[in-house]
């Protein structure tokens, strides 16, 4: 399936935003009392779109999914998230839900909460799976909750030293980070920075006829473990080069590693390198999944 198209809705889309949230919401099992969603009319999502945000996906020039941000102060509240049935299962409702989270970082919010039923595990599952933990209860359900992610332009490769060196500073024994980016993205690089925070055994190169390098500490701090899993065809190949040995004792940062690594510890930072649409610049979207990171970032935020 092609990949969905996100823009932020207009008010013109209240129409058609109503009938994907009913899709949505009516294929779900009966609960009681039923989701409020059930019950919205064409003026309270107009209401929504006048006092907050609206995210919609696209497939073929058909709104397929959609979405509402209530923004209050740091936190970005997310309701309403609708995919219609016909295309549930397809990773629309992962596109949507994180194209979301980057625009309310854009927006200035730091955290994101949402309302989940209690009668739909397989949903609290789901945003687990995103990110997000249960804060506590709230009627006839929970209230979840994840940081959103620090997002940073970084105009030039010395930039991107810089910015590990200032990562270095908040990493400690125990952390994975997995890498995302395209080719020569500056995932290495930035490992560089990190490396040189850290003050490890260099150098930091692009472990490419290795798969996995260890530079000790030159201090008492700890050491990094820097893995290119670009070559490796599924996580078990990972799980071969015995990773867990070293992660307590080690920063471990995997380039590649997005859907690879994340077993390796509960909590890791993600980090995304996205290129800008000319010259050098890139934008760095760092994000803190599990307790280890709430309020990680929040200095490297306030740099921002
Ligand atoms: N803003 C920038 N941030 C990072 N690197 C930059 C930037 N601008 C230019 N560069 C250059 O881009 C290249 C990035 O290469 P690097 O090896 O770090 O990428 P990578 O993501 O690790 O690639 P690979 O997928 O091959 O492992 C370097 O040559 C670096 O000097
Ligand atoms: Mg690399």
């Amino acid at each position: 399936m092609e990949e969905p198209t996100l823009r932020v809705a207009d008010r013109s889309d209240a129409p058609e935003l109503l009938r994907v949230i009913r899709a949505a919401f009516s294929a779900r099992r009966r609960v009681d009392p039923p989701a409020e969603a059930l019950a919205d009319d064409l003026p309270d999502i107009e209401r929504a779109l006048d006092a907050g945000v609206g995210v919609v996906a696209e497939l073929g020039g058909v709104i397929v999914a959609g979405l509402l941000i209530d923004i209050s102060g740091a936190v970005a509240t997310l309701r309403r998230v609708s995919v219609v049935p016909e295309v549930s299962g397809h990773g629309v409702a992962r596109a949507l839900v994180g194209g979301a989270l980057t625009l309310a970082a854009d927006l200035g919010a730091r955290r994101a909460e949402l309302f989940a039923r209690e009668e739909f595990p397989e949903l609290i599952e789901w945003w687990r799976d995103h990110g997000f933990v249960v804060l506590g209860p709230a009627p006839h359900g929970v209230r979840m909750g994840r940081d959103l992610p620090v997002i940073r332009d970084v105009p030039t490769a010395d930039d991107m030293l810089d910015l590990g060196r200032r990562l270095s500073r908040i990493l400690r024994k125990g952390d994975l980070i997995v890498a995302t980016g395209d080719l020569g993205a500056g995932k290495t690089t930035l490992t560089q920075g990190i490396g040189e925070g850290l003050g490890v055994a260099g150098p930091v190169t692009s472990p490419t006829f290795v798969l996995s390098r260890v530079h000790a500490s030159l201090g008492g701090g700890p050491d990094l473990v820097h893995v290119d899993a670009y070559r490796l065809g599924d996580a078990s190949e990972l799980a071969d080069i015995d990773l867990d040995e070293t992660l307590a004792q080690s920063v471990t940062i995997v380039e590649w590693g997005s859907g690879l690594a994340e077993w390796l510890a509960d909590d890791r930072l993600e980090i995304d390198i996205v290129r800008g649409q000319a010259g050098d610049t890139r934008t760095v979207y760092l994000t803190g999944i599990g307790p280890r990171w709430a309020g990680a970032l929040d200095n490297l935020r306030e740099q921002a």
